[in-house]
């Protein structure tokens, strides 16, 4: 045979390979991702190293004003990890670098082991699974509970698509799993504006829970809460961990030392105290910059 016969049929094996592996996504390997002794399916985060948040040396500035300064820190898949501190600590802005509102000036911030989450922007590390709750409420105050829920799953925001938007059965077991984790079942119906400040707080957390995030990031969120809601929060969370990982920023420490396992205190921009909350209350330096005396 010649060497352009040889040349031609070595392409076209190589053009119908090509059309295979896209037509299934398959490659001679299976379409597994090369590893070693792990599986790992594309589109999921990989925990297989036990961590599922990673930040490593990171350092932000403001105006020359070092917000966070070599900060270093990781999360346990299913963990639920309290972070208090100081005010101007950097925790807001820390969960700011995590989401991609603000971008570092250097360090390392990872989703699992693979997701380098510098490499996204802000909606698309919420479509890869991080939740985040600000401190006030931002609930559609003329929509009802379960309005809200619903608006929730509509990722595609055009007018018609909304307009066509049906729950499937599997969104409408994970609705009415979410009234209930909420504490909102008996509310279904009630226009979000006259609900209570703690129970907007518990919708907000439903509206990103119907997106089921691996990782939720909640700044104070008992804060301005009556004792009755703080406790029903408390309870609410320590439901959530397992299922999905969870940073809590809180300076109610009677809070805090309800649903706490390891708790980090963050000074400064940087870690100060890691452990226990006793173990970190008892540290002469967390209370010389936080606790007090
Ligand atoms: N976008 C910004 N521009 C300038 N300075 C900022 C910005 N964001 C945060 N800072 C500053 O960075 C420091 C850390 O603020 P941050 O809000 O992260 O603290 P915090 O630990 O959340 O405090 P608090 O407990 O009061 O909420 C503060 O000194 C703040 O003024
Ligand atoms: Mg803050």
């Amino acid at each position: 045979m010649t060497p352009d016969l040889l040349e031609q049929g070595a392409r076209r094996i190589e053009a119908h390979r090509a059309a295979m592996a896209a037509r299934t996504g398959q490659t001679e390997s299976g379409g597994r991702a090369a590893g070693f002794s792990r599986l790992h399916t594309p589109g999921e985060v990989d925990v297989t190293h036990g961590r599922i948040l990673y930040l490593e040396e990171v350092s932000v500035s403001f105006d020359g004003f070092k917000a966070i300064n070599k900060l270093s820190l990781d999360i346990a898949p299913g963990e639920l990890r309290c972070i208090i501190g100081p005010n101007g600590a950097g925790k807001t802005t820390m969960m700011d670098i995590i989401t991609g509102k603000t971008r570092p000036d250097e360090g390392r911030v990872y989703f699992g082991s693979t997701i380098d989450l510098l490499r996204y922007t802000e909606p698309e590390i919420a479509g890869l699974g991080i939740g985040r709750k600000f401190q006030k409420p931002t609930v559609f105050e003329q929509l009802t509970v379960f309005e809200n829920l619903e608006l929730a799953l509509k990722t595609n925001k055009s007018v018609t698509a909304s307009m066509f938007f049906r729950l499937d059965s599997a969104q409408s077991d994970r609705l009415l799993d979410v009234l209930h984790t909420i504490h909102l079942a008996d509310s279904v119906s009630a226009q979000a504006g006259n609900l209570s400040h703690g129970q907007k707080q518990w919708l907000e957390i439903g509206m990103l829970l119907m997106q089921d995030p691996k990782l939720l990031l909640l700044d104070e969120p008992v804060a301005g809460m009556t004792d009755e809601e703080t406790e029903r929060t408390a309870e609410l969370f320590l439901s959530l961990k397992g299922k999905h990982s969870l940073m809590v920023v809180e300076h109610d420490m009677s809070f805090i030392n309800t649903i706490s396992d390891i708790v980090t205190v963050l000074c400064e921009g940087a870690v100060l105290a890691q452990g226990t909350l006793a173990q970190v209350q008892a540290d002469e330096r967390v209370i010389e910059v936080y606790l007090g005396r």
